[in-house]
């Protein structure tokens, strides 16, 4: 199988290339090397010897249209990740994710390519689930500024203010993305199964959850937790800890989510015409962030964190995934576990 892999230049479609090579298939990858991603002192090498580079921007029609020729499934990693800077960054979030997406998507109606496996994220979710003792499966909102000052970091109940107990949320949650990233990524959901329906394609999202491992791209506003912390360890520091460090995530390893992207990529032909279907791609094994900084320090050498009260407007408290569906349907499971995950991870090269 011949598969074109946009953003594979980047963390995750980088590790993408390397899992479908490995099971024998050919990759055309197309990335626009975006600043934001490759500063300029680490632009990626050139690509490995018999490996097809397109450096192209997913909203080039004609650089897209001819990258599909012979192509018989697209994996669309592309995007623009992190919180960004400030608002002000909505409008290139919006052209690389959602128009990017529609261009991709267009091309892919007029060429004939059918199957599409897209990197989609838990940040549709927003705050993940959530129990009241008294009002069962509740929906908290967005935390307010005066609370999370005041230190009162955990969301209560909408109708009765107790306290909640966070749990795993399944792919039929209610979409609820809480920052620009987040509507961003939902909104490629919707594209991908509008354009499933018009063009009788199969579309499949997997709604990655923390993804973390080596190549992850050091801390830059687009990055993610993980390469925070192993970026104040190697400068010596402490890593800082956000709120109480209590937030719960599910830390998943690229290899195992590249893992997912292979086998999806491989199963999705024999797949319903027209459908649409999105899959938590999780370790299925919850951890908090305090864990995980305590753990890579420790696996570093380096200071132990710093728990700062610190937070960000717009990050959620608790958001784990029940991966179940992927299990069953497609037997991947994550094989790198947490402790071994985040040990090989404190040494591993970071990206620019
Ligand atoms: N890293 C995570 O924890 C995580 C979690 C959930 C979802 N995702 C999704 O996974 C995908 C890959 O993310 P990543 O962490 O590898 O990020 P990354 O920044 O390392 O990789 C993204 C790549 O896409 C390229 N790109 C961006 N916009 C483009 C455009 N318009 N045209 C062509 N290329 C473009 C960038 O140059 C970069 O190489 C993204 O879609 C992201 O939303 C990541
Ligand atoms: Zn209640």
């Amino acid at each position: 199988m011949r598969v074109l892999v946009t953003g594979g230049a980047g963390f995750i479609g980088s590790h993408v290339v390397e899992a479908l090579a490995e099971r024998g298939h050919e990759t055309v990858v197309f990335d626009a090397l975006l600043p934001s991603a490759h500063p300029e002192t680490s632009r990626p090498p050139r690509p490995p010897a018999g490996q097809r580079w397109i450096v192209a921007d997913v909203r080039d029609r004609a650089a897209v249209r001819e990258a599909l020729r012979g192509v018989d499934a697209v994996c669309h990693q592309a995007a623009m990740v992190g919180l960004g800077k400030d608002f002000a960054d909505a409008p290139e979030y919006v052209g690389c994710n959602d128009l990017g997406t529609a261009v991709l998507l267009a091309e892919m109606a007029g060429s004939g390519v059918r199957d599409l496996v897209l990197a989609g994220s838990m940040v549709v979710y927003g705050e993940g689930r959530y129990e009241c003792a008294r009002h069962g499966v509740v929906r908290p909102g967005p935390r307010a500024a005066a609370d999370l000052d005041a230190g009162r970091f955990e969301p209560l109940c909408p109708d009765c203010g107790a306290e909640l107990t966070p749990g795993r949320v399944g792919e039929d949650a209610p979409a609820d993305p809480r920052n620009v990233y987040a509507s961003t990524k939902l909104a490629q959901e919707h594209l991908a199964a509008a354009w499933a329906r018009a063009s009788g394609g199969r579309a499949v999202s997997l709604r990655y959850h923390n993804v973390y491992g080596p190549g992850m791209p050091r801390d830059t506003p687009y990055a993610g937790v993980a390469s925070f912390f192993r970026s104040s360890l190697e400068r010596g520091e402490a890593p800082r800890v956000f709120e109480d460090g209590c937030q719960r995530r599910d830390f998943v390893h690229v290899r195992d989510v590249a893992a997912a992207n292979a086998v999806m990529l491989e199963a999705v032909r024999e797949r319903e015409a027209g459908a649409f279907t999105a899959y938590n791609t999780g370790s299925g094994e919850p951890h908090t962030v305090g864990e995980m900084a305590r753990e890579l320090s420790r696996a570093f050498g380096g200071p132990a964190p710093t728990v700062t009260g610190e937070y960000r407007l717009g990050d959620v408290r608790h958001i784990t995934a029940d991966s179940g569906r992927l299990r069953a349907e497609l037997g991947w499971r994550a094989e790198v576990g947490f402790t071994e995950g985040m040990t090989t991870f404190a040494k591993s090269p970071l990206r620019g």
